[in-house]
């Protein structure tokens, strides 16, 4: 009796960073975390990543299959690099939409949006990427990028943005996994746990939030098991890209 109730309390934890905590706190720490970074958030992303997170957005961005007029749609698009990307590829006779569980980064989303001139075929909704508000295959495509980290049930949010997506479509999920480095590997250690909170420190006055990216990152699913739960939830031909020796993976699944 002691072990069935030890084991239902421990399956009821989940990881937030390398702290063990009840599944259903997750989501408000995560919040906590993003309301905490979202003013710097592009800022630090650029110092952190020293510019490569363009790169990488970029990469993902020229691998969406979009073409002019198709829907779109960009899951945890916190500031909307990637939202951007997509509102281009489909031009103005296209649609996107932005979501984000988090007010603060949406509301970034939306101002860089507007700013580049896109009005009337985007669209900007607060929702969680486990159970999204959308009907049932209604996008060509679908991003989420450096979000799957951060969501407590990832087969749920996969299989979310499966259901949303037309036969045919495409998800991306651009993430943090599991590099290659070689004798690179304890600079890499060092890099995240020394440098990146002492930088979040510095920059935006908040090292707690930067020590949870680097542990969430050791965290996450490395590429095959990623592949493995993308598989799990349906997507076929599922591809995996290594991006700069592993530190990001994109991943890329079908709905047929
Ligand atoms: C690291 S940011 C990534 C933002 C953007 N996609 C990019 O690539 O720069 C992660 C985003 O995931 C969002 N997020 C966390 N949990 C989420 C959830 N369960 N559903 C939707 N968004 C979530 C956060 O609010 C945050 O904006």
């Amino acid at each position: 009796m002691a072990t069935e109730k030890n084991a239902q309390e421990r399956e009821a934890l989940t990881d937030f960073g390398y702290e063990r905590v009840p599944w259903h706190e997750k989501r408000s720490r995560v919040k906590g975390v993003f309301d905490s970074v979202a003013p710097h958030y592009d800022l630090m992303n650029d110092v952190m990543s020293f510019g490569l997170h363009r790169l990488w957005k970029r990469f993902t961005l020229a691998r969406t299959g979009l073409k002019p007029g198709q829907a779109a749609l960009d899951v945890a698009a916190g500031s909307g690099d990637l939202s951007l990307g997509l509102a281009r590829r489909v031009g103005a006779k296209g649609r996107v939409v932005v979501t984000d569980i988090n007010a603060s980064m949406l509301v970034g989303a939306r101002d860089r949006l507007l700013n580049a001139g896109f009005v009337g075929n985007v669209a900007f909704v607060q929702a969680d990427a486990e159970a999204l508000p959308f009907s049932e295959r209604c996008f060509h495509c679908i991003s989420i990028g450096f979000g799957l980290r951060n969501v407590t049930d990832k087969a749920a949010a996969l299989q979310s943005m499966y259901r949303v997506l037309k036969p045919g479509g495409r998800l991306l999920v651009l993430e943090f996994s599991k590099p290659h480095l070689g004798a690179l590997a304890p600079l890499y250690d060092l890099y995240s746990f020394q440098v990146l909170p002492r930088l979040g420190q510095l920059l935006a006055d908040d090292a707690a939030s930067y020590r949870y990216l680097a542990e969430s990152i050791r965290r996450h699913p490395d590429q095959e098991a990623l592949r493995g739960l993308m598989e799990q939830q349906g997507f076929e031909r599922c591809e995996c890209y290594n991006l700069s020796a592993g530190i990001v993976a994109l991943h890329i699944g079908v709905r047929l």
